[in-house]
């Protein structure tokens, strides 16, 4: 039972964790839009959406008249719930990455989710409710050899979100970003590597033995590496979580699921707690001198 049966939208439905997503959502009891760039193979792929209720609509967040279609679907059906969780990821060396692979890897992971964000707010807005949810990546706060584009484009839509919390909250509007680990989607069956590198593995020749080789190699197969696994994330767990904070409520920005994430994170904290006491000091000394000119 939910104490409100909510219309949510989600990209990226038809595989992964916007798969999941949605279908915990229809099981809920809500009513799911779900955005895919072909219907016909969503329907193929997710026979379960449909059967529970789900409607398909073709959509491609990456075309700049998606916002059009967006703000239409979002009054046509009165959307309280955005999820943006259609995205991929680029994985190589910053050396190596041309500066067309990193406009197309920003176009899907930040202009679309930006485009769905700006359509979708009037209607939010209007009623005085809505959630906004970006499905970052542990990768949207912690950047790792081969990951810096990936990561630029989930640390920028998540810079978007929480400034976006801080000018909505007193308009009834909540944003949650989610931050998973590595979960068992096709997701790293749909990994780009810079294409001027395939033949050499992903990666140019100096980087060959260096922390950009091991990720690029490791990412690549990681969906292989036999129990217990590398991959180890439940997607249908993480959809079911992601619903029951919509459905009962949360007190946080970002939602971390996943314990590789929890380790992760716990690295990355430590080393900014590191970096912020190593500089207080010098930090806390550069103002000017309230008798100097200016
Ligand atoms: N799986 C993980 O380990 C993991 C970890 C951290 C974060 N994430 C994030 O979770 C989100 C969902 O990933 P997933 O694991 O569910 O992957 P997935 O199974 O590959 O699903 C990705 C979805 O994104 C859409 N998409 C992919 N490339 C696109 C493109 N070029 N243009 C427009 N849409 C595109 C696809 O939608 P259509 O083909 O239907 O249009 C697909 O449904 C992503 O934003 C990803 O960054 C995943």
């Amino acid at each position: 039972m939910v104490a409100r049966h909510l219309s949510w939208l989600v990209t990226g439905a038809s595989s992964g964790l916007g798969q999941s997503i949605a279908i915990a959502a229809l099981q809920a009891g809500h009513k799911v839009i779900g955005a895919t760039r072909d219907v016909a193979k969503a329907v193929n792929t997710s026979p379960d959406f449909s059967g529970k209720g789900g409607i398909w609509v073709q959509l491609d967040p990456t075309q700049q008249d998606s916002y059009e279609q967006f703000a239409r679907i979002s009054k046509e059906h009165d959307i309280d719930v955005l999820v943006n969780s259609a995205g991929y990821a680029f994985i190589g060396g910053v050396e190596d990455t041309s500066e067309d692979e990193v406009r197309a890897q920003m176009e899907v992971n930040f202009y679309g989710p930006l485009r769905a964000i700006r359509a979708c707010l009037p209607v939010m807005r209007a009623k005085g409710f809505g959630h906004m949810v970006l499905i970052s990546s542990g990768a949207g706060f912690i950047a790792r050899p081969g990951r810096g584009v990936y990561s630029a484009s989930k640390f920028a839509i998540e810079a978007i979100h929480e400034s976006l919390t801080q000018e909505v909250e007193t308009l009834g509007v909540k944003v949650l970003i989610v931050e998973p680990g590595a979960f068992r989607t096709p997701f790293s069956t749909h990994l780009i590597t810079p294409a001027a590198h395939e033949s050499t593995g992903g990666f140019s020749k100096p980087y060959k033995g260096t922390a950009l080789d091991s990720m690029v190699t490791m990412s690549r197969g990681i969906m292989d590496v036999p129990p217990p696994h590398l991959v180890r994330g439940c997607p249908d767990k993480a959809g079911r979580e992601i619903v029951k904070a919509i459905d009962n409520g949360y007190n946080y920005l970002r939602m971390i699921l996943g314990p590789d994430c929890v380790a992760a994170m716990e690295q990355k904290l430590g080393s900014l707690h590191h970096d912020f006491d190593a500089t207080r000091a010098v930090a806390m000394s550069t103002d000017i001198d309230i008798t100097e000119k200016v």
